[in-house]
């Protein structure tokens, strides 16, 4: 029913999404929408918030569903069961929120968080299609259907994640983890990609070049593991100064920002190297390095922006979005060249 080709397209449509997450998440961040919406799955206990507070205000007179929200002396207040209010309210009705005491509306949080919850439903059921048209291939490629499932067991884990990081209050620890988990995923889809395109030759090299690329991305793991204790120190600066004092946030910055910062010399050093060595010697394609190098410099870029003009809008998110891209193409181009190398060795036997 389904062909290779098809699997292909969803497998990209895939990967597209979850960068778009990656991107959605960015931006709940850098707006500080993170608390938008304060329970979850659904928002103020609608599967579609409010957009005026006058909504969260107790209503005379009307249907209050189980767990719908209202907003009563600044605080959160959770229907108990499915009811129709009288003239007044009456606190037998409503059980307090004790998760947290976020009771603000800010219609730009909620629905800026809310959109980056149904771009992650989205993701969610682009993923499920894709391991749906996988089954096709349970019996002529196993790996491709498990690894499939795989990927969606790990979207499912990854919405738990993401419900456990709204009930810590945005804990930094577990913002980590839920971004290491999309960028497992990422990888996953672009392994499956990968080993469903046909081998591409011009990725010739003897072995050397794909070596390289694995010191590389275990380099800029490296880097990306710095800088999620950046993020996490930075995170913990926003609570003390809050978010207009972004000039103070990275006064006397820690040891671990100042490594982050000048180890990506050393980063910059290793790419042009081997793109040098890529192009010139084996005449590799030139767009898929220089787009490599484009996006180093975009990252480092924007990191110098956060550093000296004290986090400009956008900074935050183009760091984040460009990094998740250099190991996504690291990644792919890694496998590429590994294809290509084995290809050329069984060639030269
Ligand atoms: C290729 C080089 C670089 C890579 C791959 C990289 C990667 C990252 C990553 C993955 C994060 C965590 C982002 C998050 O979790 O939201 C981060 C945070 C950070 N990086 Fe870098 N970085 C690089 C270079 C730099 C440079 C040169 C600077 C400064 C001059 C810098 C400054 C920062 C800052 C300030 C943060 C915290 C961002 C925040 O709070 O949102 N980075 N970096």
């Amino acid at each position: 029913m389904f062909t290779i080709k098809s699997y292909r397209r969803w497998l990209r449509a895939s990967i597209v999404i979850i960068y778009l997450i990656i991107i959605a998440g960015a931006v709940v961040r850098m707006t500080g929408s993170g608390m938008g919406c304060p329970d979850w799955p659904k928002c103020f206990g609608y599967w579609i918030p409010p957009t005026e507070e006058t909504e969260l205000e107790f209503s005379p007179d009307t249907h209050y569903k189980k767990g719908m929200v209202i907003i009563i002396n600044e605080e959160l207040r959770v229907a108990r069961e499915d009811f129709f209010t009288g003239n007044t309210y009456q606190e037998i009705d409503w059980k307090p929120y004790i998760k947290h005491d976020y009771s603000v509306f800010n219609k730009f949080h909620t629905w800026t968080e809310y959109i980056n919850r149904l771009i992650g439903a989205l993701g969610g059921l682009v993923v499920l299609f894709t391991a749906v048209v996988s089954l096709q291939f349970w019996r002529s490629r196993k790996k491709l259907t498990i690894l499939t499932v795989v990927a969606l067991l790990a979207m499912l884990i990854q919405a738990v994640i993401g419900k456990i990081v709204v009930d810590t209050l945005l804990s930094p620890v577990l913002i980590t983890i839920h971004m290491i988990v999309a960028l497992l995923i990422v990888g996953l889809l672009i392994y499956l990609l990968h080993e469903v395109l046909p081998v591409d030759s011009r990725y010739y090299n003897k072995g050397n070049l794909s070596r390289w690329m694995l010191i590389i991305i275990a380099m800029t793991f490296i880097q990306v593991a710095m800088g999620t204790q950046v993020r996490q120190y930075i995170d913990h600066q926003v609570d003390l100064f809050g978010y207009p004092l972004s000039s103070a946030w990275l006064e006397n910055g820690p040891l671990i920002f100042l490594i982050h910062r000048s180890y990506s010399i050393l980063l910059v050093l290793v790419h042009i190297a081997v793109s040098y060595i890529a192009i010139k010697k084996y005449k590799h394609p030139k767009r898929s390095y220089f787009s490599l190098n484009a996006l180093i410099l975009i990252t480092i870029l924007s990191g110098v922006l956060m550093n000296y003009v004290d986090f400009p809008l956008g900074s935050q998110a183009a760091h984040l979005v460009t990094a998740s891209l250099i190991l996504g193409l690291q990644f792919y181009l890694w496998m590429r060249l590994r294809t290509a190398a084995r290809l050329s060795v069984a060639a030269t036997s």
